[in-house]
């Protein structure tokens, strides 16, 4: 497993395996990996001839008010997990994102406005930004991220669109714990008594999908979901909503109950983010 800390570094290598015929693949990530993490890597396998997993905490997609330096960086014990898959063959851990002088910010648009852009307003120019820089200075073939955080999954994938990328995008499925929690770096705040209470959210969003295709009405079925999430331990919800796939709008009427595959931009899906305690989580069911 090769370690690059600089893009000179990274594209030497990228183009090594490319000059081979090989194909590369990359799975951008902040560190702190868990399990969650190690399934993109093995959807990137399944892909590609080459994984390379970059560890970046990007000070562009956090607020002032937001602590990024407290984010957690586990840069050992994440190369451990890494070698230990044996099917990562690069890790892109770049000292220099931004050089001095940088100033060029990617803006995505109204699907980076509403959901997670209403309560972080810079949060999706900086994924777009580093992301860009990523592709750029990896010169991958294929990226995966995960459906997980499913406004940035489209974010991405138009912003690939708009730029003419030469960059297949794989949606990669939502892992979940046994009892149904979306794996997430957040979940390691959670107290044991919150722990236990969180996957409601998931539960929430499975009973609202039920309630959808039984034909109650979305504004009823939306609101019985921040209902039973107050109730089964949430402090509060930030949103709970139906949303066209393609655009994020909301809808107010599910028309189409075909079947979906995994990583489909058409059709809607709920979108949910709650806070409990301190911690705020966010998942997403496709309907
Ligand atoms: O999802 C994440 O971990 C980050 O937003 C990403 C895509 C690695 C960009 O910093």
């Amino acid at each position: 497993m090769n370690i690059c800390t600089t893009r000179e570094e990274m594209l030497a290598q990228s183009a090594a395996w490319k000059t081979t015929g090989q194909s590369v693949c990359l799975v951008p990530t902040m560190g702190n990996l868990h399990d969650g993490h190690l399934s993109l890597l093995e959807l990137a396998a399944a892909h590609s001839d080459k994984v390379i997993t970059s560890i970046y905490v990007n000070p562009l997609q956090f607020a002032p008010s937001e602590d990024f330096d407290k984010y957690p960086r586990t840069q050992s014990a994440d190369l451990d997990k890494l070698a230990a898959t044996a099917i990562c063959d690069a890790v892109f851990m770049p000292e220099t994102m931004y050089e001095d002088g940088h100033a060029t910010k990617i803006f995505p648009g109204s699907l980076a406005d509403g959901l997670e852009g209403a309560s972080r307003p810079h949060f999706f120019t900086g994924v777009a930004t580093v992301v860009n820089q990523l592709l750029e200075q990896t010169d991958a073939d294929k990226a995966v991220f995960g459906e997980k955080d499913f406004q940035q999954l489209r974010v991405i994938q138009q912003m690939v669109l708009d730029r003419h990328l030469q960059i297949e995008v794989i949606a990669a499925p939502t892992l979940r714990e046994a009892d149904g929690l979306a794996m997430s770096s957040r979940n390691g705040y959670l107290t044991t008594t919150q722990r236990a209470q969180a996957p409601a959210l998931y539960q929430a969003l499975q009973k609202a999908a039920e309630s959808l295709y039984a034909g109650v009405e979305v504004a009823k079925t939306l609101s019985t979901a921040q209902q039973d999430l107050v109730a089964t331990g949430f402090d509060s919800v930030d949103y709970f909503i139906l949303c066209a796939a393609d655009t994020l709008a909301p809808l107010m009427e599910l028309k189409n109950k075909s079947n979906l595959s995994e990583g489909d931009t058409d059709g809607a899906v709920l979108l949910a983010a709650a806070r409990i305690g301190d911690v705020r989580l966010i998942d997403n069911l496709r309907v």
